[in-house]
């Protein structure tokens, strides 16, 4: 089939030409001496996409699930316990990890298209008078699901009882899309990975800690070496890593970086909610609904479509697939065949959404949805034609 192919899913996102030029590099040698005036630079300007002020951002050549796993190892010992809740595969796989740790995991389950039960977490924690718990765990943006989470009231309720527990932040598909301030929002440790809001390819770990985590690691940890954050410290502090670091992908980051900054990061998560609300549009459009049960749960980076009962959802995403070259997210574990994810973020704009909006009505019909055509794509017209074009439209 000619013409491109429509990447539609929430990970891996589409990669801007700027940062495929960027990593269109002869390797390099990461033990040079000119190495630093790279890297350094490059540290620092991670800590502002976190907007973490007083810590270490670690990059590891690993995925998110990497970055989950340098925290426990790091940070917790065994035996130790954590607060999680439960709402969708990624929590889920979370929770999984900590348990296959040998952590004591209260993980309070939630019905799928919610998120973190603020209040529950809070009689949690009252409850917890001996301050047992040392980990509270918050998947910020759970995909499978496009529910979008609370992080700070999180935190205002840890301060508001004195708890000294963490504050763990999954922020794999939030961080550079969504708004995330991880100073102000006093989280301890904000896990993401290269191949979403930052636009790369998969293979970065990305793990912000702040110094308070750094400061009062345990004694009797867990062992560890590949993601030892000791090694990583005492390397970085010079510009180097303790191992062969994804030197391509690094130089990718770099021109990632440079995008969001130049577009500024408060307008790249403006953008990220006018491409969510014209699908959310979309959605309504075609007489369906979001996995997520209220408005207060809505993502800006990916939208979960409920197709009717009676219907496969796998039968839209071969459809699209296909027939289409459009790929659009599978439902995962337990809302598979019961959901499609349209994933609007990284590098997109309105008319990447209407791709997918499109590609959407015409594979629903190939699976026998009933909607009226186009209302749904009529629908986006309309929300993107009488609201503010993007930023980068804007600027020029
Ligand atoms: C919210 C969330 N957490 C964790 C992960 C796992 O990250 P990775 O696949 O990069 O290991 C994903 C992957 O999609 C995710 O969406």
């Amino acid at each position: 089939m000619s013409g491109f192919k429509g990447l539609a899913v929430p990970g891996p996102t589409n990669m801007p030409f700027e940062v495929r030029q960027a990593m269109d590099v002869a390797l390099e040698d990461h033990r040079a001496p000119d190495f630093p005036e790279f890297t350094l630079p490059l540290f620092a300007d991670l800590k502002k996409a976190f907007k973490l002020e007083n810590g270490h951002v670690f990059v590891y050549p690993a995925s998110g699930t990497g970055g989950w796993e340098a925290t426990v190892a790091n940070l917790l010992a065994p035996g130790d316990k954590v607060l999680a809740s439960v709402f969708g595969q990624f929590s889920y796989l979370w929770v999984d990890m900590c348990q296959r740790f040998g952590l004591d995991v209260d993980a309070i389950d939630c019905e799928w298209g919610t998120g973190v039960p603020v209040e529950l977490y809070e009689q949690k924690l009252a409850a917890d008078k001996e301050h047992k718990i040392k980990a509270v765990l918050v998947t910020h943006n759970e995909t499978a699901t496009g529910v979008t989470s609370d992080v700070k009231a999180v935190r205002e309720v840890l301060d508001s009882l004195g708890h000294p527990a963490m504050l763990f932040v999954d922020g794999v598909s939030s961080i550079c899309s969504l708004p995330f301030d991880q100073e102000a929002w006093g989280v301890d440790v904000a896990v993401s990975g290269s191949q979403k809001g930052l636009m790369l390819p998969t293979g970065l770990g990305i793990v912000g800690v702040s110094q308070k985590a750094l400061d009062n690691r345990p004694k009797q940890g867990f062992p560890k070496c590949f993601f030892d954050f000791d090694d990583m410290l005492k390397t970085n502090k010079d510009g180097f890593f303790p191992y062969t670091p994804a030197t391509t992908l690094l130089r990718g980051l770099r021109a990632s970086l440079d995008m969001l900054f130049d577009e500024g990061l408060e307008n790249v998560w403006a953008r990220h909610h006018r491409l969510a609300e014209g699908c959310r549009r979309a959605v309504d459009a075609w007489g369906l609904s979001l996995c997520a049960k209220e408005p207060k749960w809505n993502s800006d980076t990916v939208s979960a479509i409920v197709v009717p009962e009676g219907h496969d959802a796998n039968d839209v995403i071969k459809a699209a697939y296909h027939k289409y070259d459009l790929s659009l997210g599978a439902g995962l574990s337990k809302v598979a065949g019961k959901v499609f994810r349209i994933g609007h973020l990284g590098y997109m704009n309105e008319l990447m959404v209407m791709q997918a909006l499109s590609g959407a009505e015409l594979a629903m019909r190939d699976a026998g949805i009933p909607f009226e055509s186009g209302a749904g794509v009529g629908a986006a017209v309309d929300y993107y034609a009488s609201t503010e074009q993007s930023a980068a439209l804007a600027a020029q």
